[in-house]
């Protein structure tokens, strides 16, 4: 008699068990709440950086009640270093359509998740999968590239008619029960096995009955539309000084670094020092580059050229609520983003010293040096 192999789901729930991420603090809980910050964490970030951030987060915050009660600033401080912050301006703000459309209660039901800023469909399926054990399917980038290679979806899983079919094939597999282990497993195994490059064939659960894998695809699979190369901006970024204090903007809430607070930006070419004294009305002292660095959007790649700006301390107005000041020392708890964090740990504590600072680069036009005003 032939034997029916164990089924697609079977294969990837027993693998989970054995060797799939387990003891996570957002685990073992049916808290949709939890489930929901933790979800929406792991979006654009990988397991092991989540965590701290995750614990901290929900010590603070431990209800959406709370959280909701909240100034946004705060929830910017607790997700600084994370990246992606729309994400945590869409958490309190989907935290206040909970208290205010569902009287604080967290709801359950995929229509009613996907309502929620930030929440996706497949974010929707995965928090009310891991809340209620019911039968939701997920797609995500991980899961997407699981079943187009096990699977052998041609066509680029980001265009409509293939991500029906993903969607379709997905919810054909979920099994009728160990809907949270399964899910879990699916999203474990595209993040430690079926990784994007490099994937560990040989640890597959489901390898016997991969397609890309019998027909030596893996690398083909899965297909993208074409991409069009990244576009990159250059800035300058002014790390203006005085008495170990840096001076700080609040960034509009919508763009880059949305809502976190971040040392102000001028053109490229700007004069470092004139910008400084026509934006903010400050004396400058000096004026000194630092080294240039580069971040990465997903849509563009941001080119940094800082300068350190040292003003008078004597006139110090600052625009509040706008831009105020603060000191070096608190700044690694602040609610900067990451680099600007790097490049504030990197400023001196004192003010350089008259005459030693008078290098502006050499751009044309860059004036630079002491400033004797
Ligand atoms: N990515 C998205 N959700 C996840 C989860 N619950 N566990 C691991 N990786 C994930």
């Amino acid at each position: 008699m032939p034997s029916r192999s164990p089924s697609f789901s079977t294969r990837v729930v027993a693998w989970q068990r054995r060797h799939g991420r387990t003891g996570l603090p957002w685990q073992g809980t049916r808290d949709p709440y939890r489930i929901w910050v933790s979800e929406i964490m792991l979006q654009q970030t990988q397991v092991a950086a989540a965590i701290p951030f995750f614990e901290r987060f929900v010590a603070r915050f431990p209800d959406v009640g709370t959280l909701a009660g909240a100034p946004v600033d705060e929830v910017m401080r607790l997700w600084s270093g994370l990246g992606y912050y729309a994400r945590a301006r869409n958490l309190h703000k989907a935290a206040r359509a909970v208290v205010d459309g569902h009287g604080g209660r967290f709801p359950l039901s995929v229509d009613q998740l996907v309502a929620l800023p930030g929440v996706g469909r497949s974010t929707a399926a995965a928090i009310a999968a891991f809340a209620t054990g019911e039968r939701h399917a997920i797609l995500d980038g991980n899961v997407k590239r699981v079943m187009a290679r096990h699977f052998g979806v041609d066509g680029a899983v980001d265009s409509a008619p293939v991500l029906a079919k993903l969607w379709a094939l997905a919810d054909s597999l979920v099994p009728a029960r160990g809907v949270e282990g399964y899910t879990q497993g699916l999203m474990d195994l595209g993040a430690t096995v079926c990784t994007r490059t490099s994937p560990a064939c040989g640890n597959c659960p489901v390898r016997a009955t991969c397609v890309a894998l019998r027909d030596a695809r893996i690398a083909e699979l899965p297909q993208r539309k074409r991409s069009r190369p990244v576009p990159a901006r250059a800035i300058a970024m002014l790390a203006v000084v005085s008495r170990g204090e840096v001076l700080v903007e609040k960034r509009p809430a919508r763009g880059i670094w949305g809502g976190l607070w971040s040392l102000p930006e001028a053109p490229e070419d700007a004069d470092p020092a004139d910008w400084v004294e026509r934006a903010f009305g400050l004396a400058v002292d000096s004026v000194e580059p630092l080294e240039p660095f580069t971040h990465a959007f997903t849509h563009f790649t941001l080119e940094v050229r800082p300068w350190l700006v040292t003003v008078k301390g004597a006139a110090r107005a600052a625009r509040e609520p706008f831009a105020t000041w603060l000191a070096i020392q608190e700044a690694p708890a602040a609610a900067l983003p990451a680099p600007v964090k790097k490049l504030i740990a990197r400023l001196p504590r004192e003010a350089p010293s008259r005459g030693v600072s008078a290098r502006a680069g050499s751009g044309a036009g860059s004036r630079g040096g002491r400033r004797g005003r």
